[in-house]
């Protein structure tokens, strides 16, 4: 149902957001002639906005975080009973669904290095609880400072990161993150941080054409440590497929190249599962599509699929136990506290998230449903010059637009928002590349709840089909 004329009540609520909030990502002269969209309600893959209109959600909430779908009563349940039983302690003190999310989140990551692989239940490492994916990646940054100190005299404290990947909005993560339009304006950044090549084949950093290339795209993370210094980097930080920066995924021999130039410095290897964790890919890690073990791991939005703030950052018992002095007298612990990590609400949460995960197959679904996804891309893709490629995996796609298939020269990002106003138009919303690069906001995104069926996937590419008819360049 679409009514133009909202309620009363819905007036009022748009002239209140209007004048009282300052939205996330969004320009200031975004609201003059048009209304703010204020979502009021969701069930399965839909939601529904303050005016009554209904969307088919292709963007799991706008940024991949709600990945079993809206409105799941025993989420809410699981959350309701908890908080009235114990709301919150600080996590200097534990909480029961801390100490049992904890325990299945590890039993889902066998291959964290130096975990036992031949234990089916037994997953070894530690879980350090904190609020939003930015929190969690710098809770990493400073183990890695602090250990540069316990081990030595503090050199080893430099963070790799590559230039494509985005790590979060707090000064730390901005600092590893290699987007400039999002770093535009915000500097000075920490130091300590220094970026290398990204693996997007469309576009390789070396001129090279894979099958007949050296994966220098990998091999690169040796030239920046030798760049810095090897006794100065402390470690890598990688998303296992880069979201933001335009959904890239590695080729299948790249994680191994990263891991053995770890292993020959000595550097440790963080991946930022903050976006692919928890089923997103269709498995339950995107590290997981590759052979590589990571000594830490960091994880946030799909954890509780939105239900509660929670994030995680999952260390292996090798770096926890540099950290664990015998003696107590001195400050070589991790001393370091997020209040809300003590939130019982997100631990709950999760546990009831990944019960549904697990009770409905949605990594199968994922598997199947992405595959599908992905051949219904690539038949635009014959259709419409503008597809210049299509990447992703499982329920993780993306689609590069650009004005010349010869040149790759890519579209300006006013026609990829004309794509996404105009699939929204239909009652579909997808998602984008948003201001993060000078040229390459060129990229469509599609990241349905892990629950969609093929009808869903179909309607979704339906509209996008639809919207690059409408619209040619
Ligand atoms: C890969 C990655 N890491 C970290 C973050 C930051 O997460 P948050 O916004 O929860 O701080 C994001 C956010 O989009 C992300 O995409």
């Amino acid at each position: 149902m679409n009514s133009d004329q909202p309620s009363t009540q819905a007036a009022e609520i748009i002239s209140s957001d209007r004048e009282h909030i300052w939205h996330h990502l969004t320009p200031h002269n975004a609201f003059k002639n048009s209304d703010p969209l204020i979502i009021k309600s969701g069930v399965g893959m839909r939601v529904t906005d303050i005016k009554g209109t209904e969307y088919l959600d292709a963007t799991s909430g706008g940024v991949w975080s709600v990945n079993v779908g809206y409105g799941r009563e025993s989420i809410a349940n699981a959350v309701r009973d908890q908080i009235l039983e114990m709301c919150y302690f600080a996590n200097s003190a534990g909480s029961i669904p801390g100490a049992q999310f904890a325990q299945r989140l590890l039993q889902k990551m066998p291959e964290m290095q130096d975990a036992d692989v031949n234990s089916k239940n037994h997953g070894k490492g530690k879980v350090y609880y904190s609020n939003s994916g930015s929190e969690a990646n710098e809770k990493v940054y400073k183990m890695v400072r602090q250990l540069a100190h316990i081990n030595g005299d503090g050199r080893r404290h430099k963070i790799i990161f590559r230039d494509r990947d985005y790590h979060g909005s707090t000064i730390g993560a901005l600092s590893s993150t290699g987007h400039q339009q999002r770093k535009e304006q915000y500097g000075p950044f920490a130091p300590g941080f220094s970026e290398f090549a990204h693996c997007c084949c469309y576009r390789c950093p070396f001129g090279k054409t894979y099958g007949s290339c050296d994966i220098e795209c990998a091999k690169d993370l040796e030239a920046a440590i030798l760049r810095e210094g090897p006794d100065q980097v402390g470690a890598v930080v990688l998303e296992p497929i880069t979201a933001g920066g335009g959904i890239i995924p590695p080729v299948p021999e790249y994680f191994p190249i990263i891991q053995a130039i770890c292993k020959k410095y000595s550097v440790l290897l963080h991946i930022d599962e903050v976006v692919c964790g928890l089923g997103r890919t269709g498995k339950w890690f995107g590290y997981q599509h590759y052979d590589v073990k990571p000594d830490l791991v960091t994880m946030a939005k799909g954890l509780a699929s939105g239900y509660a703030a929670i994030s995680c950052t999952v260390a292996t018992d090798k770096v926890f136990n540099q950290f664990a002095a015998e003696d107590a007298g001195t400050l070589d612990y991790f001393r370091d506290i997020s209040t809300f990590g003590g939130c019982t609400a997100g631990p709950a949460a999760g546990l009831a998230n990944m019960a549904i995960i697990e009770e409905e197959n949605l990594l199968d679904n994922v598997m199947q449903m992405g595959a599908h996804l992905k051949d219904r891309l690539f038949d635009l893709q014959e259709k419409y010059p503008v597809i210049g490629d299509v990447r992703g995996k499982g329920f993780f796609a993306g689609v590069e637009l650009v004005s010349d298939r010869s040149t790759k020269q890519p579209v300006h990002e006013s026609y990829a928002m004309k794509i996404v106003a105009h699939c929204m138009a239909q009652g579909v919303l997808i998602g984008r590349t948003n201001r993060s690069f000078t040229e390459f906001n060129n990229n469509l995104c599609l990241s349905p709840a892990l629950i969609a069926s093929r009808r869903d996937i179909d309607d979704i590419v339906d509209a996008i089909d639809l919207a690059l008819t409408d619209n040619p360049l």
